[in-house]
């Protein structure tokens, strides 16, 4: 028996789209990658060659190619709505990346449409399958920690990269397009991790932000945007995320403390630690296998469940109620 396989087509090519999803597609069981899309041609036509697909530089026309069953929508958020809202129109099932839209009101017309067009809308919080923090899952699902009483999470990026990627004056500095500066941005996948992890819901959050100009930076000013929550069960937590480091110095951290004295550690995305008393009980895990390429932050592997349930073969595990949650935490941190 032949097994059916998803036409997908990724639109946007930039950062996300092209260096993380277009590569992750092609390696994935039950997809074929039909075509890649994107607004500047050069661009669109380089990857086509190099994955041996065909190019759109126009997303309407793209949406009239029957093969193209699943869409991934990785442009910049501002387009977000309009892509996501044609292609479920258009009856495409569509993964999209974070910030949904720039307001949570588009998320949720969005959600309404796709759950009557019967088609699968999947928010790209791809921390839910980055490999060591399903470990973390995992530990606290067995009980390894008791149960989770306080996290801390910090996500640095090197002020050089950032630059490169979203320069002042670009998009993602625009509150009316993106919905927030880049910290807003960058700080989702945090957010819904240590949702996950506690397997409660944030209740309260207070945001502290510190926006500086950087030394050696023109027009270009550095975040350290700190949080604190509480959950619904009262455990705390605490989150810091910085874009004023070096380059070589950006990284994550999380840590998940537990009520039997236990702490769970991972740094970044490739180790993890479990404490005990003594160093013969401590347990560490190493992910350096996995933690490489379109897995290393989980996104092959959301591209696969998306495909998956597409193909009915599992049930969809983050929701857009999810990405909305996650974005309205997240926008407390922006002054109106
Ligand atoms: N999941 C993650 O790990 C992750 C990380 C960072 C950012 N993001 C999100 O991914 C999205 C894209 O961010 P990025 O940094 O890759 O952006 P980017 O600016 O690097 O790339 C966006 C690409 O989209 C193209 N584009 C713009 N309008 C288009 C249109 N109408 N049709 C087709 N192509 C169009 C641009 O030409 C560009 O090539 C944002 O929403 C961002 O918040 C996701």
């Amino acid at each position: 028996m032949v097994e059916k396989t998803v036409g997908v087509a990724v639109t946007g090519l930039g950062f996300v789209g092209g260096q993380a999803h277009v590569p992750a597609v092609k390696k994935i069981e039950g997809a074929k990658l039909i075509a890649v899309i994107d607004v500047v041609e050069e661009l669109a036509k380089n990857v086509a060659s190099k994955y041996d697909v065909k190019y759109y530089t126009d997303f309407n026309k793209a949406l009239k190619d029957p093969k193209i069953e699943a869409l991934i929508i990785a442009v910049p958020t501002p387009f977000h709505y309009n892509l996501a809202s044609e292609a479920i129109a258009h009856g495409k099932h569509v993964l999209c990346e974070i910030p949904l839209t720039p307001n949570v009101a588009d998320a949720y017309k969005l959600k309404d449409q796709a759950r009557k067009a019967g088609v699968i809308l999947i928010p790209d919080l791809n921390f839910h399958f980055v490999p060591n923090y399903v470990k973390v899952k995992e530990l606290i699902d067995q009980g390894a920690i008791g149960e989770p009483i306080a996290v801390t999470f910090s996500e640095s990026i090197a002020a050089k990269d950032l630059q490169v990627q979203w320069p002042a004056g670009s998009w993602a500095w625009k509150a009316e397009k993106s919905g927030g500066y880049p910290d807003f941005t960058l700080s989702q996948w945090g957010i819904d991790l240590i949702r996950w992890l506690v397997g409660r819901e944030i209740e309260e959050v207070e945001w502290m932000c510190n926006y500086a100009p950087l030394e050696g930076f023109e027009k270009f000013t550095g975040y350290n945007t700190v949080g604190i929550v509480r959950f619904s069960n009262e455990a705390v937590g605490t989150l810091h995320y910085s874009s004023t480091v070096v380059r070589g110095e950006g990284t994550s951290r999380l840590e998940v403390l537990g009520n039997n004295t236990k702490t769970i550690r991972a740094n970044w995305n490739n180790s993890l630690t479990l404490t005990a008393e003594s160093e013969t009980e401590k347990k560490t895990w190493n992910f350096d296998a996995e933690a490489r390429g379109t897995r290393a932050w989980g996104h092959r592997q959301i591209d696969q469940h998306f495909v998956n349930c597409v193909l009915c073969k599992e049930k969809q595990v983050i929701t857009v109620d999810d990405a909305i949650k996650v974005q309205s935490i997240a926008r407390k941190m922006v002054k109106k």
